[in-house]
């Protein structure tokens, strides 16, 4: 496979988590199949609240646009050519908020507990810093209890609650957590 990188970092690179060989590398717009069988094969309850609906063609297409554009970083996180998550940084450099990059972070159910969201997150954090952001943000449901007591571990601090601000595949409304990690301060 051909090396590719974001900045400084190369991808693809391996490691082991738990016994468990994994890869890391960059998506590219081939991968958008990957990522919509991926998304498809999530439980109901993870799908409840995805920000985008990556379950959708369109939504996916404008994810790879995203991608060459460099507004979107995704790193995928395989094992044995399976793709287990990803995580990625959102951002606009056209905006007020340029300062600001937004991480998702999504694992497959049967992947969770290895290690591969500090994993990821990590990199994301790495990514962050080599495009001179400031901050790293992360939107939550607030039913995300779990997912909440993860970023919180990784170091992210709850900054507001916003009233029914999404609205679920069930169309129930709940509110919404931004929580925030900065990265100025950051050693790597
Ligand atoms: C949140 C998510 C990414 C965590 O991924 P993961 O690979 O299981 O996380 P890790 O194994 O790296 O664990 C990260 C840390 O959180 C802790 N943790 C993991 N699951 C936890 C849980 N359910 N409750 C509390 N802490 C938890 C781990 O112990 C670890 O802490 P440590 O670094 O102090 O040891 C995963 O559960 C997921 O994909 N959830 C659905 C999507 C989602 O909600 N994403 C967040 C919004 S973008």
């Amino acid at each position: 496979m051909a090396k590719t990188s974001v900045s400084k970092k190369s991808y693809p690179w391996t490691t082991t988590l738990k016994g468990q060989q994994i890869t890391l590398r960059l998506m590219q717009p081939a991968d958008r199949d990957a990522l919509l069988d991926f998304a498809r094969s999530l439980p109901t309850d993870d799908l409840l609240f995805l920000s985008v609906d990556i379950t959708e063609p369109e939504a996916v297409d404008a994810w790879t646009r995203d991608l060459q554009t460099n507004r979107v970083v995704t790193i995928f996180a395989e094992a044995n050519g399976k793709l287990l998550g990803h995580g990625t940084l959102i951002r606009n450099n056209l905006t007020w908020t340029r300062h600001l990059g937004e991480i998702q972070l999504l694992i497959s159910p049967d992947a969770r507990g290895l290690g591969l969201g500090n994993l990821l997150a990590s990199e994301i954090f790495r990514v962050a810093e080599e495009y001179g952001l400031q901050k790293i943000v992360a939107r939550m449901a607030a039913g995300q209890k779990s997912a909440i007591a993860v970023f919180e571990r990784l170091g992210f601090n709850a900054e507001a609650l916003l009233a029914d601000f999404v609205i679920d595949r069930n169309n129930r409304t709940n509110d919404l957590v931004v929580m925030t990690y900065d990265v100025t301060g950051l050693t790597i």
